[in-house]
């Protein structure tokens, strides 16, 4: 029988989206050579650290994690088994002979472009036993995407999609350009019929990912007419707003996300799209990192704090509704005390629904690391307590308004206690209700009841949506027309 045969395969993966989006993709290259995903390392026959460079803090784990999984390697061996231990990832492929020479019980390395020639590393791996790990960190010229086979491992209701890679912008603080190389964007029509493969599978959200997606730059699908070219765009090449309209067309998907975004890259018809097309849902993930101008420039954000407000003037404009999210570096080399006021300022200003706030971590490598004046620790600890602190009360406040609301929320797993499932709202907001399993994976109508810092609690509704309140209007009539027909609700909780 087979699956007595199959190698147990486990993954972990840290860091971000475009980092659990991959780890799919290495369990479906792996899948032929007989691995089979698992959620335990122990006994694991082969385990990815899939890492994180971002900042310190996320490469030091993986070390920390390597010695504790060299013991249990020890311990597979010592049962006459034979673990491959591999580190992937952001930090394989800044740190990939180092991670060698610091950790000889890693026995393959290999960086995020890669992947797709696990097969052979694998092979290479088991031959080289005993004769020091395998490295694999090219930036090879042909695109994995062209070699990775149809996926197998089913995200569920929510799902990734990587459409775009790499990033030409060079923000001076960060290694992304570095770890992923340059901007990449996959053809529409590939991205197209994976979405419907996702979708196929159950899938009723996608996100479409790149570490600088709204730069997206596709070829577009032969035979289709690019009604608007994108700003771009030479002739036959889409920005990200034409393809979600393409993407939004699949039959079966009812919800359109896509992360992260770079200010300088909202144009036009992606602003349009999010005034007009009901499955783009209404929240954008849009870092800013500081409102101090001077601190953007030497960031080489290539943005004034102004233009962000304008952006994000012009996408309320169309969609008064939308929730925003940033990313935010406090303690920036020559931050001082009156360029955080602008950042507060800034914030104040927007009205975040969520963001994410972090001290700056020199990284090796990028320029910002070398100027001078870097910030005190307790400095940036007290300026990212103050930041996170207003954050807070924004993200608690903005929760608040959707009490006595209305809310479709895709049901995408089981609750921390059962009977619970959780899901998302339009904004991004996690909601927990008690209903029946069989909802997992549907989108049903929530009255929110109570607010929490972090999320929503409600109940679902059941019989039919005519007559909503007004408050679930003022959400967006758009976001209900995400709910599933009415006789599933009916058998509801
Ligand atoms: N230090 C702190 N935060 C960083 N980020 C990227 N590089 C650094 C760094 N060197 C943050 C940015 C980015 C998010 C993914 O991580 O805010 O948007
Ligand atoms: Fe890094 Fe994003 Fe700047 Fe690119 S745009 S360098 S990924 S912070």
């Amino acid at each position: 029988m087979w699956w007595k045969l199959a190698k147990k395969l486990f993954i972990k993966t840290y860091g971000c989206q475009m980092n659990v989006y991959d780890s799919t993709r290495m369990s479906d290259v792996l899948a032929p050579l007989g691995y089979a995903p698992t959620d335990q390392p122990d006994g694991a026959d082969m385990i990815i650290l899939n890492t994180c460079h971002i900042r310190e803090k996320a490469s030091e784990k993986v070390f920390s994690e390597l010695g504790r999984l060299k013991q249990m390697k020890l311990e597979k061996a010592a049962d006459g088994g034979r673990m491959i231990l591999a580190v992937a990832g952001c930090v394989a492929q800044a740190e990939g002979d180092e991670i060698l020479r610091r950790a000889p019980q890693v026995d393959l390395v290999f960086g995020p472009q890669t992947y797709h020639r696990l097969p052979e590393l694998v092979s290479r791996t088991l031959r080289a036993e005993g004769s020091g790990g395998v490295l694999d960190i090219d930036f090879p010229l042909e695109s994995k995407f062209d070699s990775l086979p149809e996926e197998s491992v089913i995200q569920g209701a929510s799902a990734f999609l990587s459409i775009q890679e790499g990033c030409d912008k060079f923000c001076t603080f960060c290694v992304v350009p570095y770890t992923r190389g340059a901007e990449f964007s996959r053809p529409a029509a590939d991205i197209r019929a994976e979405a419907r493969r996702l979708v196929a599978g159950g899938a009723r959200e996608i996100t479409l990912l790149g570490q600088n997606v709204n730069a997206y730059h596709g070829e577009a699908p032969s035979g289709v007419h690019a009604p608007t070219l994108p700003a771009a765009g030479s002739k036959g090449v889409w920005g990200l707003g034409r393809l979600l309209r393409y993407l939004a067309e699949i039959e079966g998907l009812e919800r359109l996300r896509y992360t992260t975004s770079h200010p300088r890259d909202m144009d036009d018809e992606l602003i349009a799209v999010h005034g007009d097309e009901p499955k783009v849902m209404p929240y954008l993930h849009l870092p800013v990192q500081s409102g101090a101008d001077r601190i953007l420039e030497s960031m080489n954000r290539r943005h004034t704090a102004d233009d962000y407000r304008r952006i994000v003037d012009r996408l309320r404009s169309v969609s008064p509704d939308i929730a925003l999210s940033s990313d935010f570096i406090v303690g920036f080399p020559g931050e001082r005390d009156e360029d955080f006021a602008e950042t507060l300022r800034l914030v104040t200003d927007i009205g975040y629904a969520q963001a994410y706030s972090f001290k700056y971590s020199p990284r090796p490598g990028t320029p910002a690391a070398a100027i001078e004046l870097q910030v005190e620790e307790a400095v940036k600890s007290d300026r990212l307590e103050t930041l996170q602190n207003l954050l807070g009360a924004q993200q608690l406040a903005f929760n608040q308004t959707s009490v006595g609301q209305i809310l479709p929320v895709l049901l995408e797993k089981a609750g921390r206690h059962a009977p619970q499932l959780s899901g998302r709202s339009p904004f991004m907001q996690s909601v927990f209700v008690e209903a029946n399993p069989r909802l997992l994976g549907e989108v049903v109508a929530v009255r929110i009841g109570k607010a929490y810092a972090r999320s929503l609690e409600g109940t679902v509704v059941t019989g039919s949506y005519s007559g909503l309140p007004a408050a679930a209007e003022s959400a967006g009539k758009r976001a209900m027309s995400q709910v599933s027909g009415g006789p599933v609700m009916g058998t509801a909780v």
